[in-house]
């Protein structure tokens, strides 16, 4: 009943090189990890790979920060990548490098067909550049104030406070977070890729009714809202490749991104023989083709890369499979509470196969957030794995070997629960296939339940005191070892390393169609512990150490602006300070906004009276713990219309934001109201 053999290529999305892998990006590489496992112990001819994103703005300047050549940061932070997958058990078939000859190649082929297609436009516009680095600015290099509402320090996108987005063009007093110069206006000439173009051929893609849901509603939104060509050059200095016929542009990091997924693919096909490049990649294909991606590049995997892919006579992806994001203990990740975890910083203290499966047991095939209850981890990793799975074999090995020679049962005549656990493999295996990680991770755990159930009911300790019941007994515990291969069969790509341990102690190794035999008259080796618990200890120090970590040596930030503190502001008189009336409010609630990245509501009672603020704090605070909290808000400040609502005031906090920002107490015995002068 093995079905044919299918010829499957899948991607995860390219990580930057310019930082460490952090257990937030380990969700997508374990999800498809997991599902690349599962087809490979089908049989099918599946091929995973991945590389670096290494190219752009933020590496160049990293690497100028460093005073190192990005060539040499990008290999050293290449290995650092590949040794936190190869520890998490992420096994991909080939790990590269968008900076590698083959992504050159394929760029430029793409690139060209395109323009000899008449895909590609140019167009001249205007964009601040920095005149002191010579250098035009990405949006989120530039500073300034908000053009709307006028808050200080806000990104050239988007406004942290008010959440309104702009053209860094329209930001008030810009200043380059490169160098703290007044960026000026200037020209350029860009490349445009004519997405628009596509809009029929990605309109059928969309509703060939294999994508998400989700991601479906997305597109349909975007297409609504007009396709837009995209800008696929930047201009010297740029770390990337020069686009062939244009000296000194560059393709956009986006362009060439993607085209990592081929090129990676290239040369694992050159070097190892073990796929035929042009068979997955060819207009006709018939091999499938998933990327793996995370919810925030959806826009770039959906609309761009399947047009460019056909524009240029590629074949488009089979699907893009979105994931969520992960919180910690219900919110965001955080450095000051120690749960910006990086991915070694978890592996110095804890088994890689505990987040597998935990991740596992939360993961559906939709684009949901997934939350990582260090508590909830801990107690579902060690009442499942080891409480029900590992506890079948601890139950019944030491028969095995004591009394019967670590040799199962050639006779095994009680099978009704041996065929209820091979016959579960179909639906474990659909769930597999269809990325419903969750609902298979349930199933086993029922079955383990049952088998756990069977050894307790049989008791085989005490039928062992009557020598004439021996025989029973070994047939008991070879049914109990049996229930445990068969659960372990069906773990196999959650938590391989377990797997393999417990391959060893079986003598066998696992396939999917393994679960189609029993073992009978085998012999097994001694029982060795398979799996520790977690102990909440490590647990602890794990968070302790991503603290230390977070705090003395902060690894360097994602952007330079980062580094700059903020000047003192330019001297005002008394009047001017006593015109701002700044009293002690009590924050009676706070919540979520729905669609706001950056901002809590917060209702305000001013001792009487109560106010609607809408705070740009949601990356430092989980709003639940600021209810009942006292804090400091500007009351004169002309109540201002934002997308979400009226915010009648502003909330005082101090540092550089994101999630390091804190709200002003005021010292214990001020009351709502009350004037703070
Ligand atoms: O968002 C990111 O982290 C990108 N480096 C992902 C690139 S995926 C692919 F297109 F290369
Ligand atoms: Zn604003």
């Amino acid at each position: 009943m093995t079905t044919a053999t299918r010829k499957i290529l899948v991607t995860n999305a390219l990580p930057y090189a310019n930082g460490p892998i952090h257990i937030g990006h380990m969700l997508g590489y374990i999800q498809a990890d997991i599902w690349v496992r599962f087809q490979k112990m089908r049989g099918h001819e599946c091929h995973y790979m991945c590389a670096d994103d290494a190219h752009g703005t933020p590496i160049m300047l990293k690497a100028q920060q460093l005073g190192i050549e990005p060539e040499q940061m990008i290999a050293e932070m290449n290995r650092a990548h590949q040794a936190d997958f190869a520890d998490f058990h992420v096994a991909f078939d080939h790990y590269y490098s968008t900076h590698s000859p083959e992504n050159k190649e394929l760029a430029e082929l793409i690139y060209t067909r395109l323009r000899d297609a008449g895909h590609i436009k140019t167009k001249t516009i205007s964009q601040l550049f920095d005149p002191q680095k010579e250098m035009f600015l990405p949006d989120r290099f530039v500073k300034g104030d908000c053009p709307k509402c006028g808050a200080a320090d806000q990104y050239g996108d988007n406004c942290d406070v008010c959440g309104a987005t702009y053209a860094p063009t329209e930001l008030k007093n810009p200043v380059s977070a490169v160098s703290g110069a007044t960026p000026e206006l200037r020209d350029s000439e860009h490349y445009f890729f004519d997405l628009p173009a596509f809009e029929a051929m990605l309109k059928a893609w969309t509703r060939s009714g294999s994508l998400q849901e989700e991601m479906a509603n997305k597109l349909n939104e975007w297409f609504e809202s007009g396709l837009q060509r995209w800008d696929i050059s930047r201009d010297a200095p740029y770390f990337g490749f020069e686009i062939p016929d244009a000296p000194g542009k560059y393709f956009y990091v986006w362009l060439d991104a993607p085209i990592g997924y081929m090129s990676s693919f290239k040369h694992y096909c050159t070097t190892t023989g073990n796929a035929d490049f042009e068979s997955y990649w060819e207009k006709d294909s018939t091999a499938e083709l998933y990327h793996f991606i995370g919810k925030d590049i959806i826009y770039f995997h959906s609309l761009f890369w399947p047009a460019m892919l056909n524009g240029a006579d590629f074949r488009q992806p089979t699907n893009v499979w979105a994931h969520g994001f992960i919180t910690v203990n219900g919110t965001k990740m955080s450095k000051s509470k120690g749960t910006f975890i990086m991915a070694r910083t978890y592996l110095d203290h804890l088994d890689p196969d505990y987040l597998r499966y935990y991740f596992a047991a939360k993961l559906t095939s939709r684009i949901d957030d997934l939350d990582l209850n260090l508590t909830d981890f801990t107690q579902r990793v060690n009442s499942d794995l080891v409480g029900k799975v590992v506890n079948i074999a601890s139950r019944c090995a030491g028969f095995i070997q004591k009394k019967f020679d670590g040799k199962l049962a050639a006779n095994i005549n009680e099978t009704a629960l041996l065929d209820e656990f091979q016959a579960a493999a179909a639906t474990i295996a659909e769930s597999y296939e269809k990325r419903e990680f969750s609902r298979a991770m349930r199933d086993i755990m029922a079955l383990a339940d049952k088998a756990n159930f069977y050894i307790a009911e049989e008791e085989p300790w005490q039928l062992i005191k009557d020598p004439a019941k021996a025989e029973r007994v070994h047939e008991i515990c070879s049914i109990g070892i049996n229930l445990f291969r068969l659960l372990m069969i069906y773990l196999t790509p959650v938590v391989p390393e377990l797997a393999q341990r417990v391959q060893a102690f079986l003598n066998e190794e696992f396939n999917w169609d393994s679960h189609r035999n029993i073992l009978k008259d085998h012999q097994i080796q001694p029982f060795k512990a398979l799996l520790q618990r977690i102990d909440m200890e490590h647990v602890e120090k794990m968070i302790d150490a991503s603290k230390a970590a977070n705090t003395a040596a902060a690894p360097a930030p994602a952007s330079n602006d980062e580094l700059k503190n903020d000047p003192l502001s330019e001297e005002i008189n008394f009047d001017d300070f006593a015109k701002v009336d700044l009293r002690v409010a009590l924050i009676a609630n706070a919540e979520h906004v729905e669609g706001a990245d950056k901002l809590l509501k917060l209702t305000l009672d001013l001792g009487g009276e109560t106010r609607q603020v809408f705070a740009g704090i949601k990356s430092a605070y989980d709003p639940a713990t600021l209810i009942g909290q006292h804090t400091v808000m500007v009351a004169n400040l002309a109540p201002r219309k934002m997308r979400f609502g009226l915010s009648e005031g502003m909330v005082l906090a101090a540092g550089p934001g994101g999630e390091e920002l804190y709200i002003l107490n005021p010292h214990e015995g001020a009351k709502p109201g009350m004037r703070v002068k």
